[in-house]
This record gives structure tokens, C-alpha cells and sequence, in this order.
């Protein structure tokens, strides 16, 4: 039986660091409110023109050079993303031209901060079929350019930050090579994709951009924050105990969680109802702020770089965001 393993990981966040101070220059928000209410102290936001797959691009490389591959070697690029550069053609194209691979395979993922979830499990897929060999798989955010930066926007603005993480998967016969995904569980509720979203431009409204809707920051994301808070604590233990359950395991084998960085409250919480000790939940939301489909490979690479995931741990990937779309991938390390 043919499995994936994770044989690079990388990341890459822009230099500019954004305080929860500075913040407060430009909207009516303070430190303590958004340590208290997210665990957030600062995130990295991107200085002009700068898109996802600029960032993407150290990320991957990295995560190349760790799994000792070319990036000519790749049988596809999937890019996660919420943010692509443009609306089309895709970030992966993009990342692709970037990295000099003409006639590499490329994909999108729309998942949001489930993004890179779904795309492990993809990308998993492809490799247990025998018909790829390598992968790259990127979570890749710009969200600062398009935040309102003003009081009315900041609900939403405060938690968002800016960067890309990169894993490679590769095709391993032998399991006890260690790195390798063993399930996935994937999960959406369209019915309430309007409690996160971004209204304009779209191509469902003719034109699909209007002054008006500028005006009314429709451009911007909106979130009705404590409905999207009370099912992600909820949706996150579920889907964990799902994964776990169906290969025979309980939340007590978990050697390491990785949940979506989301907010800190919302790891906190699933941690005591899951009965894990911090020590087996990472969480770095306090310096990036919430990356969505970047943050699981960001903090995937960052946990591993700090010895957190030991060999032969069982390592669960969680997340739940817009969609709604909530999923976890089950890794022995
Ligand atoms: O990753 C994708 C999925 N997203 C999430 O999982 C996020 C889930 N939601 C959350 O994390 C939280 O709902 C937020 C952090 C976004 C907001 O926290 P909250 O505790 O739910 O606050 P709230 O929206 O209920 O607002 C409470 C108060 C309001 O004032 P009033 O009406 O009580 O006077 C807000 O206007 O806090 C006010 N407020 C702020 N005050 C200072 C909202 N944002 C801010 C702010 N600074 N940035």
C-alpha cells in the first residue's frame, strides 16, 4: 500500500511587523482587547505589491530543499488560498511561472482556513492512486490589502495576518518511514456561507463592482464573529475525535495538535474539551495572527523546527472556517 509522507516543510511571513499598538492608531481598538478576546500581540502584513504567491515562493523552496527535490521533479502544485493575486488564473499558476516549472501540474483549493486540510487530503489521494509521485502543497494569505483599517472594520481586521507555508509530499512504501498521513476527514455547511464572507466583486451580481457597494465596504470580509466562534468550538473537536475514532485512536494518543490558528480562545477551549495539556497544542496566533490557509503549514513547520512533533507521534491537523468548511488530517511522525 502506497502512502504520502511529508518529507520538506517551509514557510515565509513578510518583514513588517504589525503591533496591536499600531493598530490602535488607526481604528478604536487597544492591546488589551484584542489579547483578551483573540491571544493575539502582532502579525506580519505585506509592504505594497506583494501577493500570495511572492510569498509562496520562499516558503516552497524551502520546503524543496528540505525534501531534497527539484522543483522540476514536482508531478503538481496545489495552492490553498482565500486571497489569490488575481481572480484568475490561479495562485498555483502563478507560483508555478515563479518557480521556473513550465508543465508542472497546478491546482486551486477555495477552502479558506480549511484550505490546507483539503488540500493535504488531495494531494494524499493522487499519491495513494500511484498516478503522482511528488507534490507541493502551499497554504499562501495576503489579507492586509484587503482589510478595512478603519473602526468600522475592526472586528475582523485585528485577527488577520499575512503569509504562506509549504509542505511536500512524497510517495513512501514503507509506513514506518514516519511522516506519513494516514487519514483525512473533510466536512462543509454552504448554508451559512454568509456568516463569513466577502460580497464584491462578484461575478453573481451584474456589474459585479459599484461605487455603492465600495461605499458600503462590501469589498472588505464581514463575519459575525460569535456565531463563527460557537461552531468552531464544536466543529473542531467533532471532526478531530471523527478522524481519530476511524483508525482506532482517542484524543488521550494525540501527540501533538495542530489546530488552525483561529483564534487562541478557540484553541484554548478545544484543548479542555478535548482534555489535552497545552504542552500537546501548538499555537504561534500570538506573533503571525490568523493566516487562514497558511497558518496549519506555518505552524506545522515552526512546531516541528522546535522538536514538538517526535518520531512516531500522532500528529493531528484541524481546522474550521468559511464555507463553512471544517476537516483534520491524521499524520504518524
Ligand atoms: O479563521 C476563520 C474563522 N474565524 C474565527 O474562527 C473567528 C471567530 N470569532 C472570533 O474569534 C471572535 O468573534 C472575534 C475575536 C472576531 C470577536 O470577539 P467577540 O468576543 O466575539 O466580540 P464581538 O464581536 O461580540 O464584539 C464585542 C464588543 C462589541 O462592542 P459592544 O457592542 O459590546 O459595545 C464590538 O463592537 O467588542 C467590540 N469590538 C471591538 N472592540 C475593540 C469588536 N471588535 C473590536 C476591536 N476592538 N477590534
Amino acid at each position: 500500500m502506497r502512502h504520502s509522507r511529508i518529507a520538506g516543510l517551509g514557510f515565509h511571513v513578510p518583514d513588517r511587523i504589525v503591533t496591536n499598538d499600531d493598530l490602535s492608531r488607526w481604528m478604536e481598538t487597544s492591546d488589551e482587547w484584542i489579547r483578551k478576546r483573540t491571544g493575539i500581540e502582532e502579525r506580519r502584513w505585506v509592504e505594497g505589491d506583494v501577493g500570495p504567491a511572492e510569498l509562496a515562493e520562499p516558503a516552497a523552496r524551502k520546503a524543496l530543499a528540505e525534501a531534497g527535490i527539484d522543483a522540476a521533479q514536482l508531478d503538481l502544485i496545489i495552492f490553498a488560498t482565500l486571497s489569490p493575486d488575481i481572480n484568475f488564473p490561479g495562485s498555483s499558476c502563478l507560483l508555478q511561472a515563479r518557480l521556473g516549472v513550465p508543465g508542472v501540474a497546478t491546482l486551486d483549493i477555495r477552502n479558506q482556513c480549511t484550505g490546507f486540510v483539503y488540500a493535504l487530503a488531495v494531494a494524499d489521494q493522487f499519491i495513494r492512486t500511484g498516478m503522482m509521485q511528488r507534490i507541493l502543497v502551499v497554504g499562501g494569505e495576503v489579507h492586509s490589502s484587503g482589510l478595512d483599517i478603519s473602526t468600522r472594520g475592526r472586528d475582523v481586521t485585528v485577527i488577520f495576518g499575512d503569509g504562506a507555508g509549504a509542505a511536500v509530499l512524497t510517495a513512501a512504501e514503507d509506513k514506518d518511514q514516519g511522516r506519513v498521513l494516514l487519514d483525512h476527514k473533510l466536512h462543509a455547511d454552504g448554508s451559512q456561507h454568509d456568516i463569513l464572507m466577502v460580497k464584491a466583486p462578484a461575478s453573481g451580481l451584474n456589474p459585479r463592482l459599484t461605487q455603492e457597494m465600495l461605499q458600503n465596504g462590501d469589498h472588505y470580509p464581514h463575519m459575525v464573529g460569535q456565531a463563527v466562534f460557537k461552531q468552531a468550538v464544536v466543529r473542531f473537536p467533532e471532526v478531530i475525535t471523527e478522524v481519530l475514532a476511524a483508525n482506532g485512536y482517542t484524543p488521550a494518543d494525540i501527540g501533538l495538535l495542530i489546530p488552525h490558528q483561529a483564534n487562541l480562545r478557540i484553541s484554548e477551549m478545544v484543548a479542555r474539551l478535548l482534555h489535552l495539556d497545552p504542552d500537546r497544542v501548538y499555537n504561534n496566533i500570538q506573533r503571525y495572527g490568523n493566516t487562514t490557509a497558511a497558518s496549519i503549514p506555518i505552524a506545522l513547520t515552526e512546531a516541528v523546527a522546535e522538536g514538538r512533533a517526535k518520531p512516531g507521534d500522532l500528529v493531528v491537523l484541524a481546522a474550521f472556517g468559511a464555507g463553512l468548511t471544517w476537516g483534520a488530517n491524521l499524520i504518524r511522525w
